[in-house]
């Protein structure tokens, strides 16, 4: 039987998969059901509409959602849905995601979007993100997230190396 899809990453462009790949790979190495998709809130808003009707009766658990410069789509699948959307900035060549970030994170109250840092450490953190929401009702991804972070502390080394 195929396994229920716990997690929607989708992005505005194709151009921001060369971030949000990052967060595949954590969904990955933790073995998590998820599904991408392009979704520009600006170029396909229909698509946009749907795919925020349709996310809900699919019972995916938790949203990401990436996108450069002018931000929407991140705030306007929140408005769509109540489940948790973790939004991710891109970052742009003009204003290095700055335009990004405050397009993202300042939502009106009432509609949340929890955002995460511009780029690729975000695309990671929105995963880990993803998977701690997940794990406060799966006991075995509570697990392996805490199995990662005691291995993260044990890989950093007390001295630095001469480079
Ligand atoms: C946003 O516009 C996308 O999320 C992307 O970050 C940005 C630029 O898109 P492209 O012009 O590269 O397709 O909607």
């Amino acid at each position: 039987m195929k396994k229920k899809i716990l997690v929607s990453i989708v992005m505005g462009s194709q151009s921001d998969w060369k971030i949000l790949s990052s967060t595949e790979k954590i969904l990955k190495d933790f073995n998590i059901p998820y599904e991408k998709n392009i979704v520009s809130a600006h170029r396909t808003p229909e698509r946009l509409y749907d795919f925020a009707k349709n996310v809900k009766n699919r019972q995916v658990e938790v949203v990401i959602a990436g996108a450069g410069g002018a931000a929407h789509l991140p705030g306007m699948i929140s408005a769509l849905t109540s489940m948790p959307v973790i939004g991710v900035p891109i970052e742009t060549k003009t204003l290095k995601g700055l335009d990004s970030l405050l397009s993202i994170v300042q939502m009106p109250a009432g509609i949340p979007v929890p955002t995460v840092a511009i780029g690729k450490p975000g695309a990671i953190n929105a995963a880990l993100a993803a998977i701690s929401i997940l794990g406060n009702k799966y006991p075995k991804i509570k697990k392996k997230l805490e199995d990662f972070r005691i291995k993260q502390t044990k890989s950093i080394k007390k001295k630095p190396i001469d480079e």
